[in-house]
This record gives structure tokens, C-alpha cells and sequence, in this order.
């Protein structure tokens, strides 16, 4: 059993091929995904997915990118969103400095209203952190997100910051940079964090794992993932698969 807990299904790059991706995962032993959704579009093709197949649910939320485009409107809608019985998280939400559509500022205010709507109908959330770290922990502390916690998603810093959102109620995502072969942080906090708070995940169809960088990421490829996290936590691919799994589950409420 694999959860990929973090996927675009939903993504354009799927159109032509979706139930071939999605069968060749389950022949992987993906037995859960969540697809993310973040924005108008996305967010729509994320609830119909999860609506669809059992074996997939949705978090929905605002990207910090476009942030500058969230209405008001947009914050209700996520609020309904969030009675939705297979919608298990929101985001992803945070902070991205690397594109600059979106002033800093306005991120950081779209960021705190979702925390506050997340703490206000208790579902985890989904951080995206580009450039960000600091100001992002520091917002989760000042929000108090730990009351509701949720995933540091494809995680790229340091070991000492893993622990110190480890300690803010946060798990911490590895996606397919931990398979590169010069990803030295990713490896570091797979060796170094506690398996009782690490998930996987591909983002597909976006960093792709070794040996297929640079094609197009699918959800089939998190067992590559798992598989390295197991070899650099000395331990057996089944035992990253079960915990990592568990741990998603816990997380995300899901039976
Ligand atoms: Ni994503």
C-alpha cells in the first residue's frame, strides 16, 4: 500500500491519459491519493475526481502565486468546499517568492484567512513554501496552526526546520527531489525525522523522481520515493509504505 498525498490529476497534462495513469498506480499499490486543487479550475476538477473514484479524495485551497485573484467569493466557496465529505484538507496555501504576481503581503493575508478558515472547520492544511521559510513559520506560529496541523508539502529545507514544524503538529512530505542524486537536505531529513511523521508524495505531474526526471511525473512513481526513504532509513520498502500510509490517513481523517 502507497498514499501519494499530494497529486494534480487534475492538471491539463493528464487530459489524454487519466485512467491509464491512474491504473498503472493502482497496479504500483497506490491505494490513496489526495488531489490538490488551487484555483477556480483545478478546485472543480479535484471535488469531480474524488467524486469519482473511491480511492481518491481533495484538498482545496488558494495558491500563494495567485493570491492577488482571491475574491471573497473565493474564500466562501472554499468554505462549503470544506462540508464536502471526500474534501480532507485545505491548500495548497502559503507563501511563494520566487513568482512575483502576487505582492508579498497580499500572500501573506490570503495565507492567515485560510489558516483561520481551516482552525474555524478543523481540517489539516497543505503548505506550499517557495523561498518562504521563515515568514511561513512564522505565520503558523502567530495563526496557531498547529491547532489544526497538516504537511509541509514536498519539503526542501533544512533538518532543524523539519522538526521545529514537527513540533508545530506538521508532517513532513518527501516528493521526487529525494531521489536526485545532489539532493542532499531532502536525504538529511529522511534519515533524521521520525517515521511516525513522514508521508510521500509525487506532486505529479511536477518533480519527477530518478531515473524518469525530466518526463512527466505520475503517481505509480511514488513507490520510487518510498523505496529511497526506506534505503536511507535502513529499513524494508513495505515498513516506509504501511507507516507513511498510516500516517496519511491518521492525518487526513480517512478510514
Ligand atoms: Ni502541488
Amino acid at each position: 500500500m502507497l498514499f501519494d498525498t499530494h497529486v494534480h490529476l487534475n492538471a491539463e497534462q493528464f487530459n489524454d491519459d487519466l485512467q491509464e495513469v491512474i491504473d498503472r498506480a493502482v497496479a504500483e499499490g497506490v491505494t490513496n491519493m489526495v488531489v490538490v486543487g488551487f484555483d477556480e479550475l483545478t478546485i472543480k476538477k479535484a471535488i469531480e475526481l474524488a467524486e469519482e473514484y473511491d480511492f481518491i479524495h481533495a484538498s482545496v485551497g488558494w495558491h500563494p502565486v495567485d493570491a492577488i485573484d482571491m475574491t471573497p467569493e473565493h474564500l466562501d466557496w472554499l468554505k462549503e468546499l470544506a462540508n464536502h465529505p471526500k474534501v480532507v484538507a485545505l491548500g495548497e496555501m502559503g507563501l511563494d517568492y520566487y513568482w512575483d504576481k502576487s505582492p508579498k503581503e497580499i500572500q501573506k493575508e490570503v495565507f492567515r484567512k485560510q489558516i483561520r478558515l481551516a482552525r474555524e472547520v478543523k481540517l489539516p492544511i497543505i503548505i506550499h513554501n517557495r523561498d518562504a521559510t521563515a515568514d511561513i513559520v512564522e505565520i503558523l506560529k502567530e495563526e496557531n496552526a498547529g491547532e489544526v496541523g497538516g504537511i509541509m508539502h514536498c519539503y526542501s529545507g533544512s533538518v532543524e526546520t523539519a522538526l521545529e514544524c514537527i513540533d508545530m503538529n506538521f508532517y513532513i512530505s518527501l516528493g521526487g527531489p529525494v531521489t536526485f542524486k545532489n539532493a542532499k537536505k531532502p536525504k538529511e531529513v529522511a534519515e533524521s525525522i521520525p517515521l511516525d511523521r513522514l508521508l510521500v508524495e509525487t506532486d505529479c505531474p511536477y518533480l519527477t523522481p530518478h531515473p524518469y526526471r525530466g518526463k512527466r511525473n505520475e503517481p505509480a512513481y511514488v513507490k520510487l520515493v518510498a523505496e529511497e526513504i526506506a534505503g536511507l532509513k535502513g529499513l524494508s520498502f513495505e515498513e516506509i509504505a504501511e507507516a507513511t500510509t498510516q500516517n496519511a490517513k491518521k492525518l487526513f481523517g480517512i478510514k
